[in-house]
C-alpha cells in the first residue's frame, strides 16, 4: 500500500503574480486560472472546483458509482484524517475534500487575490483558532455543487462545530443527499501531539511527511518534488495547544450529534496507517452491506 506521501500532493501553489485590479471579494476564494496548481494535486482526482472554488472545473470527472461513499472523517487535529483520506479515496475514488487544504491554499495566494474574509480566516487558522462559522458556511456552500460528486466525497476537517454540522444536514436533506457515515478517529492526546509536532509538509506540492513515522527520502526534501520541507505555522506546541482545545470545545460534541443519527463508525487510529484504513474500510463495508441487505428486505416486503 503507497505511504501517504506518495498519493500525491494535496494542494499546490500558485504560480501567478496580482495584475493590479482587486478580483472578486464577495467570493471567499475567487481563482480558477492556473493549471499548473491543478495539475500539482490528487493522482486520481483534482478537487479543482473544491480548492479553488465553483467556477473551477475539475479536470477528472469520477464513473459515476452505484452507490457512491459519502463521509466525514472527525477526530482530533493530528489524528491521522488527511492521511487516512488520502487512502480511503484511492480504493473509493471519493473526492477528499479538506476545508483546512482550501484555506491553505488560498493562504499562498499573492495578498491582493485574498478577499478581506479570507485574510480574517487566514489570522484564525495561524494561531490555532476555529474559523467563524459564517466564513466556513459560506466557502463550503459556494462548493455544494462538489457534495452531488458522481464520485461521492469524503469530507475532513468539516463540520467542526454543531451549527456547522446542521447547516450541512438542511443543506443535504433539501438536495435528498444521504450520508453514508461519520468515521471517528479516536488516538491520546500524547500521541497526537507527537504527531503534530513531527509533521512536515512540502512547500510546494504539500505532501505530508513525519521526520520519525513517515520520513523523506532526503531530510528536509520532498520525495516527488525535491522542494523544501516544512513544519505548518499551526504545527508549533502553542498553536497545537489551541487547536486541542477547541477541538474539546466545539468539535467533540458532533460525536454524540452523528450518533444519534445512527451515522457514527469508531476507529482507533493506533497502529500504522495502513492498518487504520483496513480497519475503517471493514467496518464501512460492513455497515455497506448491512444497509443493501435492508433496502431489499423492504423493497420485497413492499411488493407483497
Ligand atoms: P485542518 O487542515 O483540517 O487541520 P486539522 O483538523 O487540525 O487536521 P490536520 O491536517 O492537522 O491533521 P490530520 O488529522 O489530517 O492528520 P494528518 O493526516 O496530517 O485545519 C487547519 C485549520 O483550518 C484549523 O485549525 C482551523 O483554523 C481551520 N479550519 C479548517 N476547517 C475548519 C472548519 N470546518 N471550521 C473552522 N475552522 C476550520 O497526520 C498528522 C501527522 O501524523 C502527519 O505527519 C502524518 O504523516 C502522521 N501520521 C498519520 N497517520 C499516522 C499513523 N497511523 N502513525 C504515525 N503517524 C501518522
Amino acid at each position: 500500500m503507497a505511504r501517504r506521501g506518495e498519493l500525491g500532493a494535496r494542494s499546490g501553489h500558485p504560480s501567478e503574480m496580482c495584475s493590479g485590479a482587486p478580483r472578486a471579494v464577495i467570493s471567499i476564494t475567487a481563482y480558477a486560472r492556473c493549471r499548473t496548481y491543478i495539475q500539482a494535486m490528487s493522482t486520481t482526482n483534482n478537487r479543482a472546483a473544491w480548492i479553488q472554488g465553483p467556477s473551477a472545473r475539475c479536470e477528472t470527472i469520477p464513473e459515476g458509482a452505484l452507490l457512491p461513499w459519502r463521509l466525514i472523517l472527525l477526530g482530533a487535529p493530528g489524528v491521522g484524517k488527511g492521511t487516512q483520506a488520502e487512502l480511503l479515496n484511492r480504493h473509493m475514488r471519493a473526492c477528499h475534500l479538506s476545508t483546512g487544504d482550501v484555506f491553505r491554499a488560498a493562504g499562498s495566494r499573492p495578498d491582493c487575490e485574498q478577499s478581506p474574509a479570507m485574510k480574517e480566516a487566514l489570522g484564525y487558522m495561524r494561531r490555532g483558532d476555529l474559523v467563524p462559522d459564517s466564513t466556513v458556511w459560506e466557502m463550503v456552500r459556494e462548493r455544494s455543487r462538489c457534495l452531488h460528486c458522481s464520485g461521492g466525497f469524503i469530507l475532513d476537517g468539516f463540520p467542526r462545530t454543531l451549527g456547522q454540522a446542521k447547516s450541512l444536514k438542511e443543506l443535504m436533506d433539501q438536495q435528498r443527499l444521504k450520508l453514508t457515515a461519520v468515521v471517528n478517529y479516536t488516538l491520546p492526546f500524547s500521541e497526537i501531539v507527537a504527531r503534530l509536532g513531527g509533521r512536515r509538509t512540502c512547500e510546494n506540492c504539500k505532501a505530508v511527511y513525519h521526520v520519525l513515522e513517515r520520513p523523506p527520502k532526503v531530510d528536509g526534501k520532498c520525495d516527488h518534488c525535491e522542494s523544501r520541507l516544512f513544519l505548518r505555522e499551526d504545527d508549533r506546541p502553542e498553536s497545537i495547544k489551541v487547536r486541542l482545545e477547541a477541538y474539546e470545545r466545539s468539535t467533540a460534541p458532533l460525536i454524540g450529534f452523528y450518533r444519534s443519527l445512527d451515522l457514527l463508525v469508531e476507529v482507533a487510529a493506533k497502529g500504522s496507517a495502513d492498518d487504520i484504513f483496513e480497519s475503517t474500510f471493514t467496518q464501512l463495508e460492513a455497515r455497506r452491506v448491512r444497509e443493501v441487505a435492508q433496502k431489499v428486505l423492504v423493497a420485497q416486503e413492499d411488493r407483497q
